[in-house]
């Protein structure tokens, strides 16, 4: 008995779960969904089999094919991390079925009532399953070692539609025969058929881990910007998906792109979701309907790039798929360098410098964060006892970049992309851990090991002395401004006339954690950053603000918590007010908490109360 995942109850003697089978209905009145999933194993077992599910009430497990019931067992106090175990006792069977339902809390899912909505008018859910929440929506082996194909029965009020990171087979009536079991066990009787009520269907025929898997139900609207690609939005939302058309107008060239550098995009669709403000991450790779935060659409490179970042986990990531968490830098840190090809050709390369120098600076500020903890500055490093949301880092991103690229380096770009294109062909569909890519790479680059530290750069703590810190004249400029700030100089209008977004978030990550606070009130009295419509300069501008302690900007602080729940922007504000000595900053944190909590989904949430409790 060896656990194969830290963050999982699955044990390694186990078979693993391939294909599941739900049936789920959406009661948006109780923010509960009541489901049936049929679990099918790789083989037939006889023992106790462990699944991991979190907040899950389990009515009844049965043997789909006698309909006797299965003995189970419910472990009495959840883990503060893995959640609660159930113990299903197999005597040969090779499939089960669970009937159950979730909590309101369940941590994967955002119940949005009609007025957090833009329409005010239908309510709306969605999910995020990263890293390991799909165990809140259905007792599974949530560990990304098992790949599953799954189909879903889903049942929704008529008023809305449903999206999945699967293929959409029909919308149709509901039939009485197909809550037999929901009946029988955690659904109130006829409800299944009600009349305001219809069934999508779903099938994803590839294999992908538990974490890809995604839902978002609402009252959608769509636009076509590709052979492949439309872009979802709440349809009362015209602005926004107008905006995101446009936005995402080159999303076909850069799949084009990806497939010539990386290989066959194996997904077929590749639909884009613009979520509510709510949404805790920048992107989510769901395959075939990635979901984005709303906050990418402004009008210029910086929506393209996370898309582009989420589209080149189509190949690393989605295809090859990190075993546990441990080693989350093989997903992360090839798709940054992935996303960054892709911008490179189709953005230039000088805003895929920029890219690469904001990397760098976020890389540098993590060994600060990390300063007491040194394992979250290692590549591969060891999670038992360590929750992945609390220690989610620019690390596996940057440092993992760095990595790939210094491999770049050593072999030059054309036997690299050979490489690479080779690796994702042998690994495809797969998960895998450090020590696989390794044999890979030193079977494939023979001599590599002599060349580049192998075992600094992936166990090794800090940034290694071959890393590279990007080098090009506006890169060098922007910080040789940043450095005169401290001696009282700010950038003038000349300096400044060609800035996007991407130039003042590098300047004002490079500043000094804290300035003078008149300083810091006359850099945005010139250039309004305060007020930037682009969230990366105004929270990169207002945590300097807080950590300046300049107080006369805690309104606008306070306003930008409570607009958007994208934890990019939640972790530095909250962080800057409660680290900070000074009480008054304290107690906004805790009240802009108190306030805005509701509106968080419970991912931030549970991020947002665990910086708060650090240092309040
Ligand atoms: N897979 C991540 C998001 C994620 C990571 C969710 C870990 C849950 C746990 C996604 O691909 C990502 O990296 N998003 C970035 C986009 C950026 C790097 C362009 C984000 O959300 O900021
Ligand atoms: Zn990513």
């Amino acid at each position: 008995m060896a656990p194969i995942d830290p963050h999982s109850f699955t044990d390694s003697s186990h078979p693993l779960t391939t294909h599941v089978a739900l049936s789920l209905y959406l009661d948006f009145n109780t923010s509960i969904i009541h489901g049936s999933a049929l679990l099918t194993l790789s083989s037939a077992f006889s023992g106790e089999l462990s699944l991991d599910t979190r907040c899950i009430s389990i009515a009844m497990v049965l043997d789909p094919l006698t309909l006797e019931p299965i003995p189970y067992s419910v472990s009495t106090t959840p883990d503060r991390i893995r959640g609660t175990e159930v113990v299903v006792v197999l005597s040969g069977q090779s499939s089960l079925l669970i009937v159950y339902s979730t909590s309101p809390s369940a941590s994967a899912l955002q119940w949005l009532s009609p007025l957090q909505t833009f329409s005010k008018l239908h309510p709306y859910v969605y999910t995020q399953c990263q890293a390991i929440h799909a165990r809140s929506i259905f007792p599974c082996q949530d560990t990304p070692a098992a790949r599953i194909r799954y189909d879903v029965v889903m049942n929704i009020p008529n008023s809305l539609s449903a999206v999945m990171s699967a293929r959409h087979v029909r919308r149709r009536l509901a039939v009485p025969e197909e809550a037999k079991h929901l009946e029988a066990g955690s659904l109130g009787s006829s409800l299944w058929c009600g009349e305001d009520r219809v069934v999508e269907e779903f099938a994803m025929e590839q294999p992908i881990p538990p974490y890809l898997f995604a839902f978002a139900v609402g009252e959608l609207g769509f636009r076509e910007v590709g052979p492949r690609t439309r872009v979802y939005t709440e349809s009362a939302a015209i602005e926004v998906l107008d905006a995101a058309a446009l936005e995402f107008a080159g999303t076909e060239d850069m799949i084009k792109q990806g497939e010539k550098l990386f290989g066959d995009y194996e997904w077929e669709r590749f639909d884009l979701l613009v979520l509510p403000p709510s949404f805790p991450y920048g992107g989510m790779e769901n395959p075939r309907m990635v979901f984005l935060t709303p906050t990418v659409i402004k009008g210029d490179a910086t929506g393209a790039q996370v898309v582009a970042h989420e589209l080149a986990h189509s190949w690393t990531g989605n295809l090859i798929t990190n075993i546990n968490n441990e080693h989350f830098w093989l997903n992360e840190g090839f798709t940054t360098y992935a996303e960054r090809r892709i911008v490179e050709v189709v953005q230039g390369a000088d805003i895929a410098t920029l890219n690469i120098g904001i990397g760098w600076r976020g890389l540098t500020d993590e060994m600060e964060r990390f300063k007491d903890n040194l394992e979250c500055t290692k590549l591969w490093n060891k999670q038992e006892g360590v929750d992945p949301d609390d220690v989610y880092s620019q690390v596996p991103y940057e440092k993992g970049f760095q990595f790939v690229l210094r491999i770049e380096r050593q072999i030059g770009r054309t036997a690299f992309d050979e490489f690479l294109k080779k690796y994702i062909a042998t690994f495809k569909f797969k998960s895998i851990d450090t020590n696989t890519f390794l044999e890979f790479l030193k079977a494939n680059i023979p001599g590599i090991e002599k060349e580049i530290n192998i075992q600094l750069w992936t166990e090794g703590v800090g940034i290694p002395e071959d890393a590279y810190e990007p080098v090009s004249t506006i890169y060098t400029k922007i910080i040789s401004l940043a450095k005169e700030f401290k001696e009282g100089k700010m950038p003038s209008e000349d300096d400044v006339a060609e800035w996007n977004g991407q130039e003042w978030e590098l300047y004002l990550e490079n500043l000094p954690k804290s300035c003078e606070p008149s300083q810091v009130m006359a850099l945005d009295k010139r250039y309004r950053l305060a007020e930037s419509k682009d969230y990366e300069v105004k929270v990169s501008f207002l945590q300097l603000a807080v950590t300046s302690k300049c107080r006369e900007y805690h309104g606008e602080v306070k306003k930008t918590l409570k607009e958007v729940g994208r934890m990019k922007y939640l972790r530095p504000l909250f962080t800057a007010l409660a680290q900070s000595g000074g009480t008054e900053e304290k107690q906004l944190a805790k009240q802009v908490f108190a306030e805005a909590r509701e509106t968080y989904h419970p991912i931030a949430q549970g991020v947002v109360e665990s910086i708060l409790s650090k240092y309040i």
